[in-house]
C-alpha cells in the first residue's frame, strides 16, 4: 500500500527512522519488498533523477505498482530523491509520488528558499509533501563530486529560518555524512551537536540524514578479494542510526550499501563460475542477499516490527491483528 510520507513520519518521529532505499531495477525492488516484509518494516522507496533516466521513469513506476500487488502487506511511500525544480513538477503532476525532494543546496539560502517555496506550493496543492536540503554534503551525487573540504554543515539558525520561510515538510541537514563509499575522510563522525541544536530550534520537525550507508567492511573486503579495488571505503556506524532518530532524524537514506551488495554478489559469482553467463542466477542470489541486508538495516533503524503500528495509524485505528 502506497501511503504519504507524512503518515510514516507521524508514527516514526522521535522513536525510530524510516529507511529510505534507492531503487533502479526489478531485482532491487524484489529484494527491497521482501526484506521489509521479512522485518515487518514500513519504508520509503527513493527514485533519483539518474534512476528515472536509467530504466525510464515509466518502467520504474510500473515495477513499483507490480510490487505493490505482489506484496499486498507492504506499506511504503514513493519519494523523488535529489530532484531539480522541473523533475519535482513532473513527479507532482504524475500523481504517483508521495513526496519529492527539491535539492536547492547548491544555491545561496535566499535562492534555495525561493525555489523550495515554489515547489512546496505546487506539491501541497496536490497533497504531496516536500523535503528540502540546506548545507552541502560531500561525495558523489548525480555524477557531481563534492570533495569533503567543499562541503559545509547546516547552520541551525539558518535551518529555522529556512523551514519557516520555505514551508517545506522535512529538511535534509548536512551533519558530516557524505554520499558514496568514501565517507569521513577527515576522520570526523556525525555532528550530533549540530543535530541537537537543529532539533532544539525545530522541535517536532522531521529531519533527514543523507549519505547514511554503513559501507560494511565485510562487503568491501569480499569485493576486493573478488577483483574490486575499493581502497579506504568507509561509512556511517549503523549503531548511530537510532541515536540520530531520537534527535528528530525521521528518514535515513541508504543507496550505496545496496550497490555494494550487488557488486559483491556479481563479482564473486562470475569469479567462481567463469563459464557462466545466465545473469538470472546471480540475480536471484542478489535478491536474497539484498532482502537480508534490508532486514538487518531496519533492525538498526528501529523500523523493524513497526508495520502494524503504521497500518493502524493509516487505517484510522484498524489493524490487521484485531480487525482482519
Ligand atoms: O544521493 C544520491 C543517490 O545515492 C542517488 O544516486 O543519482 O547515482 O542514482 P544516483
Ligand atoms: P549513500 O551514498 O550513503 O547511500 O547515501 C544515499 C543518499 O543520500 C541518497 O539520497
Ligand atoms: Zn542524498
Amino acid at each position: 500500500m502506497i501511503v504519504t510520507t507524512k503518515q510514516l513520519f507521524e508514527v516514526a518521529y522521535g522513536k525510530f527512522a524510516i529507511g529510505a532505499y534507492n531503487i533502479n531495477n526489478a531485482e532491487q525492488t524484489m529484494g527491497l519488498f521482501r526484506g521489509n516484509l521479512d522485518s515487518q518494516a514500513p519504508f520509503i522507496i527513493q527514485i533519483s533523477k539518474g534512476a528515472r533516466d536509467y530504466t525510464d521513469k515509466r518502467l520504474l513506476e510500473g515495477i513499483i505498482r507490480a510490487a505493490d500487488e505482489i506484496f499486498p502487506d507492504a506499506i511504503f511511500a514513493v519519494h523523488l530523491d535529489h530532484g531539480d525544480e522541473a523533475t519535482c513538477y513532473d513527479c507532482i503532476e504524475s500523481g504517483f509520488y508521495s513526496s519529492v525532494m527539491i535539492d536547492g543546496s547548491e544555491h545561496a539560502i535566499e535562492e534555495n528558499i525561493a525555489v523550495t517555496k515554489r515547489v512546496v506550493e505546487a506539491a501541497h496543492a496536490k497533497g504531496i509533501s516536500v523535503e528540502a536540503e540546506l548545507g552541502k554534503l560531500g561525495g558523489v551525487e548525480e555524477h557531481v563530486q563534492v570533495d569533503e573540504g567543499s562541503a559545509f554543515l547546516t547552520d541551525p539558525e539558518d535551518a529555522e529560518r529556512f523551514v519557516k520561510e520555505s514551508g517545506c515538510d522535512s529538511l535534509a541537514c548536512a551533519i558530516g555524512t557524505s554520499h558514496g563509499a568514501f565517507k569521513f575522510s577527515s576522520g570526523q563522525g556525525i555532528h550530533f551537536d549540530v543535530l541537537d541544536e537543529i532539533k532544539e530550534r525545530l522541535p517536532g520537525f522531521p529531519l533527514v540524514m543523507h549519505g547514511s550507508s554503513s559501507v560494511p567492511q565485510e562487503e568491501v573486503e569480499r569485493i576486493n578479494a573478488a577483483g574490486g579495488q575499493l581502497k579506504g571505503a568507509k561509512g556511517v556506524d549503523p549503531n548511530q542510526y537510532l541515536p540520530a532518530a531520537k534527535r528528530g532524524v525521521t528518514k535515513i537514506n541508504i543507496d550505496t550499501d545496496g550497490r555494494l551488495v550487488w557488486t559483491r554478489v556479481h563479482r564473486e559469482y562470475f569469479r567462481d563460475k567463469p563459464e557462466a553467463f545466465d545473469f538470472r542466477k546471480p540475480g536471484i542470489i542478489f535478491q536474497d542477499e539484498y532482502a537480508k541486508f534490508i532486514a538487518s538495516r531496519n533492525e538498526l533503524l528501529g523500523s523493524a516490527d513497526q508495520l502494524d503500528a503504521v497500518r493502524k495509524a493509516v487505517q484510522g485505528g484498524c489493524c490487521k491483528c484485531c480487525c482482519a
